[in-house]
């Protein structure tokens, strides 16, 4: 299948993502969490990255589109994928139909997760990742870890993002609103929107998922 996840910071794609992936046996694609390993390295798309991610901007086009465009080419993506946090804004929606011409590649389903904003800040200033693999995400009260700041699954430190502090998470709640809730409208003209709640836990939330895009 192709899936694009799309909700506000915070909602959870993530946490979701990780886990529909693994049920679907499609590579999860977080444009997030690639900008973050470009940092890691310093590569100079990296540094591209890190000062909009710091202050909740949106990394500039050329360098996202570029990237993920790569990332589709790959082997594994071939079958179906996961996108998560892509597209985000409209010129990137219609980079991914450029991407996705082919009629064998369209998109199945764009799976949209509803929550308030209230529950995001609740939800983001609770954020914990794991330094070794992204993809295991916790939170101090609603999914801690056994022992405090490590890791669960690996033993990785687990850290907390630059951009999760209250102040940057309502500049990226305010680029969600202006930039990415149209992308939605798009979609959803094209009838491939298929909406559900993020609340509740997370093993809920995945089954709602599953059932959405028919897959329970
Ligand atoms: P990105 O990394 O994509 O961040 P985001 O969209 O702001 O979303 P988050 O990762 O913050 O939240 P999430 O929905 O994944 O939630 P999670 O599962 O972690 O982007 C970061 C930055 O990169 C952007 O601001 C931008 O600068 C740049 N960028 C990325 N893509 C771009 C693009 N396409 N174009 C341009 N720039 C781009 O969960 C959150 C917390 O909630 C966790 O603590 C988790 O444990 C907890 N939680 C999850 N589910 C539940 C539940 N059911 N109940 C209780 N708690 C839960
Ligand atoms: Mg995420």
């Amino acid at each position: 299948m192709r899936i694009v996840l799309i909700g506000p910071p915070g909602a959870g794609k993530g946490t979701q993502a990780v886990r529909l992936a693994a049920h679907l046996s499609i590579p999860h694609i977080s444009t997030g969490d690639l900008f973050r390993e470009h940092i890691d390295q310093g590569t100079e798309l990296g540094q591209h990255a890190r000062t909009c991610i710091r202050d909740g901007l949106l990394v500039p086009d050329e360098v996202t589109i570029g990237m993920v465009k790569e990332r589709l080419a790959r082997p594994d993506a071939q079958g179906g994928f996961l996108l998560d946090g892509f597209p985000r804004n409209l010129a990137q929606a219609e980079a991914l139909d450029g991407i996705l011409v082919d009629p064998e590649s369209k998109l199945d389903a764009v799976l949209e997760l509803e929550i308030s904003e209230a529950e995001v800040v609740k939800r983001v200033t609770g954020r914990r990742l794991c330094r070794m693999d992204r993809g295991h995400i916790f939170h101090v009260y609603f999914n801690p870890p056994e022992v405090a700041g490590v890791c669960d699954a690996c033993g990785g430190e687990l850290y907390q993002r630059d951009d999760d502090r209250e102040a940057t998470i309502r500049q990226r709640l305010k680029v969600y609103r202006s930039e990415t809730a149209p992308v939605i409208d798009r979609y959803q003209a094209q009838g491939f929107v298929t909406t559900i709640s993020a609340l509740g836990s997370v093993k809920e939330v995945l089954n709602r998922a599953l059932r959405s895009i028919g897959k329970e």
